[in-house]
């Protein structure tokens, strides 16, 4: 079958799914009048991390926004401009949040992960000071490649955070859902990153991780889980010194093609802020996450950190 063809089939699919009455999220419109929403656990991981940012007066983006409830935390709490994308169209949510809880945002559907990133080279803006990228990594095929057009958005000094399914097993890999082994119903989970992979690629991107969190464990192959890293962009490499391999993987042709760092590394104003908790296990440059699940643990969110009530900001 042509593959526009079946793109109209999809998007006939997903218009069906997302009909006027279903919502990704649950968001209180008016009070006691909840949107009904799936209430996905993993948002809470991705909210908590964000509510340890100072993103007043800043320019955010979340690159996979579905039905907007991140993007109205951001207004909420004064971002400057808030910026929303996704792959699929949840354009009639968003008017109705717009309608009704005042929310500022441009949005943006149909839009792929490049061309994300042309949309921000062509609005002249040179980076956001936050990106958020939750809920989105298992979904595609190129968990690296994803990466690196994400940290094409982010300015030098300004926060990444990322959410994703993955696995908790100690070691740098990505394990593939063949015959759905981890996430049987759903045909378009991938790929399940490790922790302490998630971590590297970070590293490796210019990403120092400075936070996260992280979800229950299921009891699989792989351990599967949810969790959630914050990043500072770093205008080098936060990776241990005798790592002399890292520093040079910008001489492979993916580093140039998926990462306009031109964009980038222009002069950084002053760093997001962000208020991680104290004594956090460090590498020398960053955490280091797998000592970080140790020491925490893992993180099981009520309902009331799920779902949006009026007013509420983080
Ligand atoms: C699991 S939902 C996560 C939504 C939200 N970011 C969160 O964390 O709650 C995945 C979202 O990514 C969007 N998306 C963007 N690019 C995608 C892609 N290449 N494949 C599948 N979904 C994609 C979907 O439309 C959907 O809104």
């Amino acid at each position: 079958m042509d593959p526009r063809a079946y793109e109209k089939i999809l998007e006939d699919k997903f218009a069906k799914r997302f009909d006027k009455d279903r919502w990704y999220y649950s968001i209180e419109l008016k009070p006691g009048f909840y949107t009904p929403g799936g209430n996905y656990k993993n948002i809470a991981l991705t909210r908590k991390l964000l509510s340890r940012c100072d993103i007043q007066g800043l320019d955010c983006l979340d690159v996979a926004c579905a039905d907007g409830l991140i993007p109205t935390l951001m207004h909420r709490r004064g971002a400057r401009h808030v910026v929303g994308c996704d792959r699929n169209d949840f354009g009639m949510k968003i008017r109705q949040l717009k309608a009704r809880l005042g929310l500022e945002m441009e949005y943006n559907p149909l839009v792929t992960q490049q061309q994300i990133v042309d949309l921000s080279n062509k609005s002249e803006r040179l980076g956001f000071d936050v990106v958020v990228n939750s809920g989105l990594l298992y979904h595609v095929f190129n968990t690296l490649g994803t990466m690196c057009l994400s940290r094409s958005l982010v300015r030098t000094d300004g926060i990444m955070i990322v959410e994703t399914a993955g696995s908790s097993l100690n070691t740098y890999a990505e394990f593939f859902n063949a015959a759905g082994r981890m996430s049987p119903t759903d045909p378009t989970t991938f790929w399940y990153v490790t922790i302490k992979m998630m971590e590297y690629y970070g590293r490796m991107l210019r990403l120092e991780p400075i936070d996260a969190v992280f979800g229950p464990i299921t009891e699989n192959e792989t351990k599967s889980l949810r969790f959630a890293i914050a990043f500072r962009a770093t205008a080098d490499y936060p990776a241990k010194p005798e790592d002399k391999w890292v520093q040079r993987t910008f001489e492979a042709r993916d580093y140039m093609d998926l990462i306009d760092w031109s964009v980038l590394d222009h002069a950084t104003t002053k760093p997001v802020g962000y208020d991680a908790p104290a004594d956090l296990p460090s590498t020398g440059r960053g955490i280091d996450t797998m000592a970080l699940l140790n020491q925490i643990g893992t993180y099981d969110a009520p309902l009331d950190e799920v779902r949006l009530p009026l007013g509420v900001t983080v």
